[in-house]
């Protein structure tokens, strides 16, 4: 079994899975991003997918050809991965991008354009569950062992992306002002049509109520786990192994609880609060 050290490269002290990431990122730190770039910012396992999914609809007014016919991660690249460079440079202007990495690894361009944030916020015990089963179907990342260990791992940062509390921290403390809209999983899955709205407002683009509701009625967790073009079904075995998790797994919001003894949820809410301890900003759930 590969460890968590032959799976990963560190990037400027953060962690990235080897499969499809390198050390050098040149290309990365020359990214040119442009002024009317929209960027979706998350942690892993917080609804990249999602709202991959919800942008892509919004910004081409509830047109569902891209959405049947292009994969999600040619839709709206990450920008980090060296392979969605030919992606990226296919894309129409206003881009939608996708990053999981931290503010602070953002290329100048970033900071000096004034390209738009969506930064989705989840529930970091869902996240870790998420996770959980995540490591579980994908090849490249380490065995996440038993829940104590990976909830060990997750608080320490042994895992993809480093902490979960730094890159909130980054993000938060960016001061992006109006570049940046925050918006939280666990409100799309109460309201997902005024999520939807909220996203087309913030990139300007004010879509009828009956095309909000278009989109937010294909971007249901029923709609996308059986759309090929997002359920990541397409990704071969040795990847994803979906005899060990589909991807499209629960979406929902505080599976944590049917995972979590007490004493795991006490130790976890304690561990973050601490790491979040006077910081200016506050979480939009109690934890
Ligand atoms: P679960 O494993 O809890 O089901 P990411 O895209 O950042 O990797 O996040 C994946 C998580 O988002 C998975 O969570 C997945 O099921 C959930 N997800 C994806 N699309 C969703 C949707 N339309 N509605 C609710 N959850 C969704």
């Amino acid at each position: 079994m590969s460890s968590f050290e032959d799976l990963c490269v560190q990037y400027r002290g953060i962690p990235l899975p080897r499969e499809g990431y390198s050390e050098d990122l040149k290309f990365f730190e020359e990214f040119n991003f442009k002024d009317d770039d929209i960027l979706i910012v998350t942690y892993p396992k917080s609804g990249t997918t999602w709202m991959q999914e919800v942008l892509t609809l919004v910004l081409n007014g509830g047109d569902l050809t891209p959405f049947q016919t292009i994969p999600s991660w040619q839709r709206v690249p990450w920008v980090e991965i060296k392979s969605m460079v030919e992606h990226v440079e296919q894309l129409k202007s206003p881009r939608p991008l996708s990053t999981h990495f931290p503010c602070n690894l953002m290329p100048s361009s970033f900071l000096t354009s004034k390209a738009k944030v969506i930064y989705v916020l989840r529930n970091p015990k869902d996240v870790l569950v998420s996770s959980y089963y995540f490591h579980h179907m994908a090849v490249f990342l380490e065995d996440p062992g038993t829940l104590d260990e990976f909830i060990e791992k997750f608080l320490k940062g042994r895992v993809i992306f480093g902490k979960w509390t730094d890159h909130v921290k980054s993000w938060k403390c960016a001061e992006l002002g109006d570049r940046i809209l925050f918006i939280t999983y666990e409100e799309m899955i109460q309201d997902l049509p005024a999520g939807v709205r909220r996203v087309s407002n913030f990139v300007g683009r004010n879509l009828s109520e009956e095309v909000i509701q278009k989109v937010a009625d294909n971007c249901s967790f029923k709609s996308m786990k059986d759309n090929k073009m997002s359920n990541y079904s397409t990704v071969p075995k040795e990847t994803l192994d979906f005899d060990k998790s589909p991807f499209m797994r629960k979406g929902i919001a505080g599976d944590w609880k049917n995972h979590f003894t007490s004493e795991q949820q006490a130790l976890f809410t304690s561990a973050i609060r601490k790491e979040l301890e006077g910081e200016s900003f506050t979480l939009p759930w109690s934890l």
